[in-house]
């Protein structure tokens, strides 16, 4: 990622995947406590950065038309201003999203792009500033910066923010699909009911797919409901998900309205993918897998 040379340095920006998501309750501010696995998974945006006299943002990739341009409003630049801000620079950047994830779509593109953003950009301009003052930036942008900047799997509380290891996952192979529709999560929050759920972590780590996914039946997405509600086409997704060959699990991830399936391997993804494109050449499919550490 590094270059001392004025070339631009680059980080992956993945999907952030809620593999279960437990409502628990609400603050008095209006944002709901949580208890949430995190993964993150291919595919990935890709945030670019190099030395300018300016800042300025150039949108690239096929979803890069659902966003707004020079606007000052997309996470990528409220990121890098508030960044030169803690570091008592001028935020001067030609930053590019290579925008490959589809938009509000509960993957947490537009949080992992800023997570990225800061990546970059304190490598761009030689910041060396205080972890908590990044993580005051990182929740300042949203609920989902902080995970996304940690970039590994793990159990997430509060409102997103307080992240705790998770047990380790197994190779995971998963297939990503979304209707093309976007849900505000805010809306999706909005129009929950009910009774709040009882946090759901476990500690032994599932030796494989197979125990992954009878971990994950026994919790739930508690916004899946709601979306539904909002968007019924989600229910399409998931019977669809459930249906392919080699189909162990399908859920939706965040406020939605992209949804997930877990398979034993890449092989069966790829093969479940082509199946499902088959059936529904207008929505988003990704094989992929969960990322591991490294
Ligand atoms: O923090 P972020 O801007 O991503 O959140 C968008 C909206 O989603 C919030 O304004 C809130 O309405 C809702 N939200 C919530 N509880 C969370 C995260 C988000 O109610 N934990």
């Amino acid at each position: 990622m590094t270059d001392d040379r004025g070339r631009a340095i680059s980080s992956a920006a993945p999907a952030k995947l809620n593999l279960y998501l437990h409502v628990t309750g609400r603050r008095a501010d209006g944002y709901h406590e949580l208890d949430s696995l995190i993964a993150f998974a291919a595919p990935f945006d890709r945030v670019s950065a190099a030395p300018a006299k300016q800042l300025s943002l150039d949108l690239a990739g096929p979803f890069a038309q659902d966003l707004a341009a020079g606007d000052g409003q997309n996470l990528v630049e409220k990121a890098a201003r508030g960044l030169a801000e803690i570091a008592g620079i001028e935020p001067a950047a030609r930053i590019v999203l290579d925008k490959q994830l589809p938009v509000a779509a509960g993957i947490g593109g537009g949080s992992s792009d800023a997570a990225a953003a800061i990546r970059v950009l304190l490598v761009l301009w030689r910041l060396e500033i205080d972890s908590a003052a990044i993580q005051k930036l990182a929740i300042s942008l949203g609920a989902d910066v902080p995970m996304c900047l940690h970039g590994r799997a793990c159990f997430a509380s509060g409102i997103g923010e307080r992240l705790d290891a998770a047990p380790v996952l197994p190779d995971c192979a998963l297939v990503l699909a979304n209707p093309g529709i976007s849900l505000s999560t805010p809306d999706v929050f909005r129009a929950r009911g009910g009774a709040f759920s009882a946090p759901a972590r476990f500690v032994d780590a599932p030796v494989d797919v197979a125990a992954l996914a009878n971990l994950l039946a026994e919790r739930r997405n508690d916004l899946e409901a709601p979306a539904k509600a909002l968007a019924p086409v989600i229910k399409d997704v998931l019977q669809a998900l459930v249906g392919l060959p080699g189909s162990r699990l399908a859920r939706m991830s965040g406020s939605g309205a992209t949804c997930f399936a877990l398979f034993e391997n890449v092989g069966e993804a790829v093969a479940a993918a082509d199946i499902l494109r088959a059936q529904h050449g207008d929505w988003w499919i990704a094989p992929s897998r969960i990322i591991q550490p490294s």
